[in-house]
């Protein structure tokens, strides 16, 4: 039976590792590490999202700046915006939350922010120093996918891991990430996406399957071998009868099937979800301390 990851536990204990060391740095009248987040229009998930970033800065004893930005917002507004908090020297790193609205161009955006001050890591400086294993940001989904393998002792090192989606955000960056000469890492990585001939081969060969697909339950017990890792990205909200709420949250991996035939697993929610924060925040106390770029 499956170790279950416990993504909430570790992200709580990596808070409260980094809440130790602002006090440290605060009682030696060093600087507050300043999380910004601009948010613009009122879609309901990013919302949550960056309200849970802010909380999750005061909690720990960081500042943090939430800069609302109203729908209709246009790209030069923001492009302004930007230009004063790379040029505000008490925000040490900030976040555009995504997805902006259609009329603004996205990539645009990403690269008018600081590398320096690039706490997601989706500048493509940011991505190329990933790639060539540089001092960098690493995004924040596969930031915490490597702090749960490390955290967990899980063996990478000659593994064959299949990553299946190519995201800019998460997809795309893992594959990297687990085929770099680091630890975690030094996997043989197989990379699968939506035009993926038969992918049951590969995944039926996996030691490590990541799922980043955000199709509801997508991966089953057929699909993999026994004793395989799993990481389930995915989180969907779909309608249900049997809870209070009206729906329930699925990832992209048929759970219980799958569970059963895993060495280690992580759930939904509860898993990857609550490792994205951690991971934002080690990255602006790494922008605060100037370890990235001196
Ligand atoms: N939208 C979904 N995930 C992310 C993320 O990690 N960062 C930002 N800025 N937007 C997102």
């Amino acid at each position: 039976m499956a170790i279950v990851i416990d993504g909430k536990l570790i992200s709580q204990q990596i808070q409260e590792e980094l809440a130790l060391e602002v006090k440290t740095i605060k009682t030696n009248g060093g600087k507050t590490p300043h999380l910004a987040a601009i948010l613009v229009g009122n879609d309901g998930a990013s919302e949550t999202y960056v309200g849970a970033k802010v909380k999750a800065c005061e909690k720990i004893g960081f500042k943090s700046t939430l800069v609302r930005l109203s729908q209709d917002t246009t790209e030069q507004e923001l492009l302004y915006i930007i230009k004063g908090l790379n040029a505000d020297a008490d925000i040490d790193g900030y976040i555009v939350q995504l997805p902006l609205p259609k009329h603004i161009n996205e990539q645009h955006i990403i690269e008018a922010v600081d590398p320096k001050k690039d706490v997601d890591g989706f500048h493509p400086q940011s991505v190329g120093r990933m790639a060539l294993n540089l001092p960098t940001y690493l995004p924040a989904t596969p930031y915490g996918i490597l702090q749960l393998l490390e955290r967990y002792k899980i063996e990478t090192v000659g593994k064959h891991c299949v990553v299946i989606g190519r995201s800019h955000i998460v997809g795309s960056p893992m594959s990297i990430l687990m085929a770099r000469n680091t630890n975690p890492g030094n996997c043989t990585v197989t990379m699968c996406h939506s035009r993926t001939a038969n992918l049951k081969e590969f995944t039926l060969k996996a030691d490590i399957i990541i799922v980043a697909l955000g199709k509801p339950e997508f991966l089953t017990a057929d699909m993999v071998k026994d004793g395989v890792v799993v990481i389930d990205v995915g989180i969907t909200r779909v309608t249900s009868d049997s809870t209070k709420s009206g729906f329930k949250l699925l990832g992209d991996v048929k759970y219980d099937e799958v569970a059963a035939k895993s060495s280690f697993i992580t759930p939904v929610p509860g898993g990857v979800g609550p490792m994205t924060i951690a991971s934002l925040l080690v990255n602006t106390l790494k922008a605060s301390k100037k370890e990235v770029y001196k």
